[in-house]
Formats: C-alpha cells, structure tokens, sequence
C-alpha cells in the first residue's frame, strides 16, 4: 500500500515537472520580431551624388522594385532595406541582385513573405540597379 502511494506521488511529481518545464520552454519559440525600430526610414538614408549608371539605376528600381524595398531602398512592410549590412556586396554579392531580381527569393532573412520574380527584367537592367544600391550603401558606411 504505502510502496503504491510513493509510486503515485512520484507520478504526480513528474507530471507537474513536466508541466513546468513545458510552460517555461515553449512560450515564445517564435523567435524575436523583426526589430523595425532599428531599420533605417528613407528620410535617415544619406544619398550621395549619385553616378550616371546610378541614376538610370533609381529610375529602374523605383519603378521595379520600390513598391516593397522603399524609396532610397529603405524598406516598406513588403519588403527589407536594402542598404542593410545583409546587402553588402561581401554578404550578398552582385549576382544575388540578379538572381533575386530574374527568379525571385525564398523568405529566409525576414518576416516579409518570398519575394516574386520581376516580370519582364532585363540584366542590363539589373546592373545599374547594382550599381545604385552599392553607392548608398557606401555613403552610408556600409
Ligand atoms: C513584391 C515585393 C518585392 C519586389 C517588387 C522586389 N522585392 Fe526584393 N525582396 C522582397 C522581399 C520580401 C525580400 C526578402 C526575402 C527574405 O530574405 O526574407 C527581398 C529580397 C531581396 C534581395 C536579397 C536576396 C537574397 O539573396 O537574400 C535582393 C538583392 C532584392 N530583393 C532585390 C530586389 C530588386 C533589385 C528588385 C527590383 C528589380 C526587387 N528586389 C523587387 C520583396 C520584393
């Protein structure tokens, strides 16, 4: 009788423990929220004198790829900054723009969903795109 009681207890015991340890660990496995305080607006983002080929590059991106990464590419709710340390060209190099722009990426960075393919986008387009987005960056120590 008394050896059931322990075996009983110890069930109990065990249980709650559990219990514990569950309410502890699984309350936020969500991960942190993208931190939008720290991300820069379009008014924080220094544009510098921007080359010919960059500008032909503005052209192109405001109208390509703003509506999601922002005017002076400082990102909207559709999309990230790109004049972020993620982009630099050490991180992300030049033929990841054109891979982005042709085939579209995967969600991985950030919360903003996947991003689609440009339609109808060109390489010639892309390179001065390239070349816009790397003089911000440079102007702002990136
Ligand atoms: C419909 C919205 C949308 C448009 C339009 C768009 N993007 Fe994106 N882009 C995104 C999102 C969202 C991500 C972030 C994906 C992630 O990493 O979570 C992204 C990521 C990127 C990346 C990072 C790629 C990588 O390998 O991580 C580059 C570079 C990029 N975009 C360039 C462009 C360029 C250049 C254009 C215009 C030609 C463009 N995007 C148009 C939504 C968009």
């Amino acid at each position: 009788m008394n050896k059931l009681k322990i075996v009983g207890g110890s069930v109990i015991l065990l249980a709650v423990l559990a219990g514990v340890w569950w309410s502890t660990t699984s309350s936020d496995r969500s991960g942190s929220a993208v931190g939008r305080a720290a991300l820069p607006t379009s008014q924080s983002i220094v544009v510098p004198e921007l080359s010919p080929v960059a500008l032909t590059g503005e052209a192109t991106f405001n109208a390509s790829c703003a509506i999601c990464h922002g005017t002076n590419a400082a990102g909207t709710d559709q999309g990230p900054p790109l004049i972020h340390k993620f982009y630099i060209s050490r991180r992300h190099a030049d033929f990841a723009f054109v891979i982005a722009a042709k085939s579209g990426v995967r969600a991985h960075h950030w919360r903003f969903g996947s991003m689609p393919p440009v339609e109808g986008i060109e390489d010639a387009d892309i390179q001065p795109i390239i070349t816009y987005i790397r003089e911000i960056q440079a102007a702002n120590g990136l």
